[in-house]
């Protein structure tokens, strides 16, 4: 029987264990969004992570979501994730980069000469923006218009080629969470008449462009995938076809020899998120060939039941990865973990961020 120590292969690694540091956005890249030595520190710290995927980070200024978010478009940026991935490859970690594009949930205060925000159609969200100046209403996006999409995907080839130069060990899609790929996805979002939008087939093309694009720099193995099925309120992206739409994404994923496929489920105990109707991951794995990962609201118990069931290959823990750098060790020993200061997910410097003890500092103090 599987258990969350047993190696396992993901692309081009051998994982020493099947728990996974998600990305986790944590806007402290400064305002021109370059990685620097105390992001370095944050993510060594955490290099026991069977895999670490690094927080969502824009392919190009016009996906740039929030202040002090990380690009990797600029030399300056590139140069400033090899301090990270150097970091964690010195410290025996391995590394992937989640590329996330903000597409409608973002604000023309970020972006550049102040343009809007872009989306499938012109929908606007509700909620709010985090801005430069703090936060504002959502704007009306501007719809794609046909002729830009192949170059919103050529932002994503371009930022995957970036990730060799920076030492990444691979990519991830941010195919989740209301942002572009996925906006694409749910027919309440995508209102669109032409081929990327309709019928399911049509809703994917996008997604499925973006990802084919991330692969044709070096391969399947070299690329992951994160989908959130149904819906995220935080985000305000919900869809009406879910059963529809990730068996066929699924499929079409396993031709492409990726990775993994990330599902993230409902964070139930965050943001008052309700749970789905049925298992998201059961909806998927039989659909897609190869490595799966799951996370959203795991603890050691529930984590433990999702690997030995073979329900998944790979569990992440997001918040619990954030205020525990030696999560793995206290997973092995099933010690308690640290609480989670909510307050410091975003805010600029080490609180929060590289002052979580380890066990070892806990017991010594
Ligand atoms: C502070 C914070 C930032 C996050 N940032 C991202 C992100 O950049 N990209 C992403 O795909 N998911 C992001 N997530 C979701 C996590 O990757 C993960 O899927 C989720 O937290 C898992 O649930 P858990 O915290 O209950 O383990 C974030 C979550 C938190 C709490």
């Amino acid at each position: 029987m599987k258990t969350l120590f047993t190696p396992i292969h993901v692309g081009n690694l051998t994982l020493p264990n099947r728990i996974i540091m998600p990305p986790l956005t944590r806007n402290r890249a400064g305002v021109k969004g370059i990685p620097n030595e105390l992001n370095a520190e944050y993510y060594a710290q955490r290099a026991t992570a069977g895999l670490i995927v690094a927080e969502g980070t824009y392919p190009h200024p016009t996906g740039r979501a929030y202040t002090g978010q990380p690009g990797i478009y600029t030399d300056e940026q590139v140069a400033g994730w090899r301090l990270v991935t150097d970091a964690v490859h010195q410290a025996g970690g391995r590394i992937f980069l989640q590329l996330h594009h903000g597409g409608r949930l973002t604000h023309s205060s970020l972006l550049p000469n102040g343009v809007l925000p872009v989306a499938p159609s012109a929908v606007r969200p509700k909620g709010k923006a985090h801005t430069s100046f703090g936060k504002a209403d959502y704007e009306t996006p501007r719809a794609l218009e046909l002729a830009e999409i192949p170059q919103v995907v050529e932002m994503f080839r371009y930022a995957t080629e970036r990730a060799v130069v920076a030492g990444f060990d691979g990519v991830e899609l941010h195919g989740a969470n209301g942002y572009l790929p996925h906006l694409f996805l749910s027919n309440l979002t995508n209102l669109r008449t032409d081929k990327y939008g309709g019928s399911v087939e049509n809703r994917t093309r996008f997604f499925l462009e973006v990802v084919k694009a991330m692969v044709s720099i070096n391969g399947g193995n070299y690329v992951g995938v994160k989908v959130s099925p149904w819906k995220f309120l935080p985000n305000d992206i919900e869809e009406i076809d879910t059963e529809a739409i990730y068996p066929y994404l699924a499929k079409q994923l396993s031709l492409l020899g990726l990775a993994y496929l990330h599902v993230q489920l409902p964070i139930v105990t965050f943001d008052n998120q309700p749970d789905a109707p049925f298992d998201l991951a059961k909806l998927i794995r039989p659909n897609f060939q190869g490595v799966m990962m799951v996370d959203g609201s795991l603890d050691r118990e529930k984590a433990i039941a999702r690997i030995e069931s073979g329900d998944t290959d790979l569990v992440a823990f997001g918040r619990a990865f954030l205020a525990n750098p030696d999560l793995i060790e206290r997973l092995r020993i099933d010690a308690p973990l640290n609480q989670v200061d909510y307050n410091t997910f975003y805010t600029p410097g080490t609180q929060g961020y590289t002052d979580y003890p380890t066990l070892q500092q806990l017991n010594a103090a």
